[in-house]
């Protein structure tokens, strides 16, 4: 495997059963991501980038098959384990934040920190890095219903990168937004690879969106069709 493999997916099935019926989204896919990637994933509603993205997350099991993440094999770990793999590895961005609603910009940040054994005072200090890298040092204090889409994504972002992750996956990160909103965000993405070295996998509708990736990739009915995008 090249050195700058950073994900490996080696004949990757999932199914989900719901009640006699088996639903097969994945049968036997390969896929492989490099270090320092901008990925975006395109693709028909129910054609499984969602399920995708949660198992390169760990979040969801493969089925079958083997996922390997920087020469290791990450779908066999066991809960304890694979949190821990989270929350030093992973950042996520969701379409729709996913703040928590009674917690201020500065805690929602901190949250993935509480799994990590820095002090208080070291996760002060790393809080208020992120929040600056999105520049949003000055709503530190407000509650999300304080603060706009775009800045709740922002806050997002800072909770997504304040552990300083290699790998950051979104789903739909500016599926709620506008346009002027949505390219603050995809640009604030493209720095992050650009100047900080995240590998990033994007699931988006936006033809728009992926053009800020590296490389874009189609998904239907379970399987890739390639296309390269220039950046
Ligand atoms: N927990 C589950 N149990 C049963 N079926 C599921 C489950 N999760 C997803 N599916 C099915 O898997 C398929 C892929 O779902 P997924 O959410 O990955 O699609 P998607 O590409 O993200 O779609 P969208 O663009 O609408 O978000 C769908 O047919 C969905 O119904
Ligand atoms: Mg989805």
């Amino acid at each position: 495997m090249s050195e700058d493999v950073l994900f490996q997916l080696n004949g990757v099935s999932k199914h989900f059963v719901r009640g006699k019926e088996e639903i097969s989204i994945f049968d036997n896919l390969d896929m492989s991501i490099e270090r320092g990637d901008f990925l975006a994933i395109m693709g028909p509603s129910g054609s499984g980038k969602t399920t995708l993205l949660n198992m390169l997350g760990g979040v969801d099991q493969p089925s079958g098959g083997e996922i390997h993440f920087d020469g290791s094999r990450v779908d066999n770990l066991r809960e304890s384990e694979l949190t821990r793999w989270r929350a030093h590895n992973i950042g996520f961005i969701f379409q729709f934040y996913n703040l928590m609603p009674m917690l201020n910009a500065a805690r929602n940040v901190e949250l993935p920190l509480l799994l990590t054994k820095l002090s208080r005072a070291q996760r002060r200090v790393s809080v208020e890095t992120a929040l600056a890298l999105v520049g949003l040092n000055d709503r530190a204090r407000h509650m999300p219903n304080q603060l706009s889409g775009g800045q709740q994504q922002r806050v997002a972002i800072a909770r997504a990168i304040v552990s300083d992750p290699n790998l950051i996956l979104c789903d739909e990160p500016t599926g709620d937004l506008d346009r002027k909103t949505a390219d603050e965000i995809l640009e604030m993405l493209q720095l992050l690879n650009r100047e900080h070295g995240k590998t990033i996998v994007m699931v988006t509708h936006d033809p728009e969106a992926a053009r800020y990736a590296k490389r874009t990739v189609h998904l239907d009915k379970g399987r890739f069709e390639q296309r390269e995008v220039a950046a």
